[in-house]
């Protein structure tokens, strides 16, 4: 399956792709990670990269479409894979389209994520992450066994730059101003399903499968 997860910062792309993705072995192509680990890295990419993060801006387009044009490319994609966070601009979906036309393959499912902006800023701020093996929670909806202690390593919590209230607040701003116009450009698709991303993570789930199905 070729699947796209859309919805803005903090719906719950990645959470609930990390499920499906295990499920449905394939693998799980988020634009946020790979640009998270160039940053690490420090290569020219990541240093690009991080200004526009760190504003809550998008990263240019060219940048994260040579990104996914590579990346769908490689042997393990070849049986399908979920994109999170991709695209995020018209430019980047006409790009994709243009892409998977000459591949010979199309989107199976457009699946977006919908979730009111109040209930947005408390997911992003009270997330914490584990640097060391990328487990994630949340400090009130699902919060780690140990405070401040990842449950799957050890490892020590933390927030991630771009998610204080105040960067939380521009990346939604972008994203209305940016992502949201993709609605229209899928909406007429017949893959195309919008899920209600409010309820227990249990909930969204449910309603995903049904959207995949
Ligand atoms: P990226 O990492 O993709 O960030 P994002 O889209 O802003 O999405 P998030 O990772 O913040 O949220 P999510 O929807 O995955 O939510 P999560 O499951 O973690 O991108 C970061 C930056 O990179 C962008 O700002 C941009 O600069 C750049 N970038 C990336 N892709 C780009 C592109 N294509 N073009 C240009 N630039 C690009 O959940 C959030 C929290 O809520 C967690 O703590 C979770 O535990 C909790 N939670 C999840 N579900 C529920 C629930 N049902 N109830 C309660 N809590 C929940």
């Amino acid at each position: 399956m070729r699947l796209v997860f859309m919805g803005p910062p903090g719906a719950g792309k990645g959470t609930q792709a990390r499920r499906i993705c295990e499920e449905l072995r394939i693998p799980q192509i988020s634009t946020g990670d790979i640009l998270r680990a160039a940053v690490k890295n420090g290569t020219a990419m990541g240093l690009e990269a991080k200004k526009h993060m760190e504003a809550g801006g998008l990263v240019p387009d060219e940048v994260v479409i040579g990104i996914i044009r590579d990346r769908i490319q490689e042997p393990d994609a070849a049986k399908g894979y979920l994109l999170d966070g991709f695209p995020r601009t018209v430019a980047q979906a006409e790009a994709l389209d243009e892409l998977l036309a000459k591949l010979g393959n199309g989107l199976d499912r457009v699946i977006d994520l919908a979730v009111a902006d109040d209930e947005l800023i408390a997911r992003l701020t009270g997330r914490r992450t584990c640097p060391a093996c990328g487990w994630g929670c949340h400090v009130m909806f699902a919060p780690p066994a140990k405070e401040g202690v990842c449950d799957k390593c050890g490892g020590e919590l933390v927030q991630r730059a771009d998610d204080s209230e105040a960067t939380a607040r521009q990346r939604l701003t972008t994203y209305h101003a940016q992502t949201a116009p993709l609605l229209d450009y899928y909406k007429k698709r017949n893959g195309f399903r919008s899920v209600v991303g409010v309820g227990t993570m249990e909930e969204v789930y449910q309603r995903l499968q049904a959207a995949l199905a």
